[in-house]
């Protein structure tokens, strides 16, 4: 792990040591395929959307209206929203393909598809009003992601289809967002369906995943290092770290374990049930850019133990919150049905961390655990049993809901 992490640390300082190496001009729509050229790719109709947060983010958010198997495209279907987790974006649940990934399984059985972008990512490095090499573009972690991004790619969802509510799955950070959009606005959680947290770090004290314990000493509360890094974009995915990675990834087996270091990264610590031949196609679309700050939050819920607001240090959280210590997210406040899976093997979403949370949530309607004892967090994606493991779970727990809701 830590050996990881010296290994991007050293691509981006050789990066860095590039004259033309600017970090913030970076955005290479040219040299990858966007989410609606992979799904066309395969025969599914694709949509691209733009979505203005109140603050000014622009978020790319693409769709599968329908799958070409069913011939009525114009009916009304039940609609769900699917996010991706930290350094990633909503190509993660189309690489491994019709069979096998969740976005095209959920559209064969009849759902309108939507797939998320978070503000910053690849796909949604824009806003209306600050540029992106504004000191403050980058001044967000995954609170905003949840109570900002979640209820205006939301809203736009259900105006668009003319829906009132819709299904929801989280990868990962996907999950963290939406506790705190259920917790920090909780009027969202009407418009939710059902929601399915795939790996949900909310509690991460007892975490293994070697990049937050390594650097908690530093990063784990408010000083120096932080202060340094704050407000900053963070392993961005740009042109000169995408070519390396499609030549080292893509042409050269005896590097495949260098890519693997780059997917545990990301990933955590078990490449366990990862189905190997996506890791060419994984090493290109991540890490797709995140702020800095996600990063620290992340790690400061390690070191507090507690599931809350941004730690700004004591000053600033008293400008903010008017309180010292940041507020601890209400969970009691998230009312919508919740089915939460996770697995042995998870260190970033550990059962330990995960068993805190069944007396604290009120409307919880399901505590699964993965049976087979090696499933890590990327498993929930990549794994080669995805579908019959997780997919084919979760969609039917959204169909009975539906059918349920027909019903009466
Ligand atoms: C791995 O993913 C590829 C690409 O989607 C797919 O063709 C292959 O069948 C998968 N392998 C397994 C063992 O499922
Ligand atoms: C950012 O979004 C605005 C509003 O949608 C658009 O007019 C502008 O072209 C976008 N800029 C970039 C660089 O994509
Ligand atoms: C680890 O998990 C246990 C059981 O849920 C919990 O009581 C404890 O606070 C967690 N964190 C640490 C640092 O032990």
């Amino acid at each position: 792990m830590l050996r990881g992490t010296l290994l991007i640390l050293a691509l981006v300082a050789t990066a860095a040591a590039f004259d033309d190496f600017d970090p913030f001009i970076d955005i290479p729509f040219k040299a990858i395929k966007t989410s609606a050229e992979r799904i066309e790719a395969h025969g599914y109709p694709a949509e691209s959307h733009f979505v203005e947060t109140p603050d000014g983010y622009v978020l790319n958010v693409f769709r599968i209206p329908h799958s070409p198997s069913l011939n009525n495209g114009a009916q009304q279907r039940p609609v769900v929203l699917i996010m991706h987790g930290l350094f990633s974006c909503s190509d993660c649940f189309l690489l491994n393909g019709p069979e096998d990934g969740l976005a095209y399984n959920y559209a064969d059985a009849g759902y309108d598809v939507w797939l998320g972008n978070a503000r910053g990512n690849l796909y949604s490095r824009n806003n209306t009003r600050r540029d992106v090499k504004h000191p403050y573009f980058w001044k967000f972690s995954w609170h905003e992601i949840g109570s900002i991004d979640l209820p205006a790619m939301i809203d736009y969802i259900l105006e668009v289809t003319g829906e009132k509510a819709l299904h929801y799955v989280g990868h990962s950070q996907g999950c963290t967002s939406f506790f705190v959009m259920g917790s920090y606005r909780p009027e969202y959680n009407d418009k939710i369906k059902t929601s399915h947290m795939l790996a949900p770090p909310v509690f991460m004290g007892n975490t293994t995943e070697g990049l937050i314990v390594a650097t908690a000493p530093v990063f784990g509360t408010p000083g120096l290092g932080t202060t340094l890094l704050e407000n900053q974009v963070f392993l961005p995915q740009n042109q000169f770290i995408q070519r390396l990675l499609d030549t080292t990834c893509s042409n050269q087996p005896l590097l495949l374990s260098y890519c693997k270091t780059l997917a545990l990264l990301w990933g955590g610590p078990e490449i366990g049930n990862l189905n190997a031949t996506l890791l060419p196609q994984i090493a290109e679309t991540h890490p797709a850019g995140i702020s800095s700050n996600q990063a620290i939050h992340f790690i400061q819920s390690y070191a507090s133990n507690e599931f809350r607001l941004y730690d700004w240090g004591s000053r600033k959280n008293l400008e903010y919150y008017g309180v010292a210590e940041p507020p601890p997210y209400d969970l009691g406040q998230i009312t919508s049905e919740l089915y939460l899976y996770y697995g042995l093997a998870d260190g970033s979403a550990n059962k330990q961390d995960i068993s805190r949370l069944p007396e604290l949530l009120p409307n919880l309607a399901l505590l699964h655990e993965v049976p087979d004892p090696t499933w890590g967090h990327l498993d929930f994606i990549f794994a080669t049993e995805v579908k019959k493991v997780i997919n084919d779970m979760v969609i039917d727990y959204s169909k009975a809901y539906d059918e349920g809701i027909n019903k009466n």
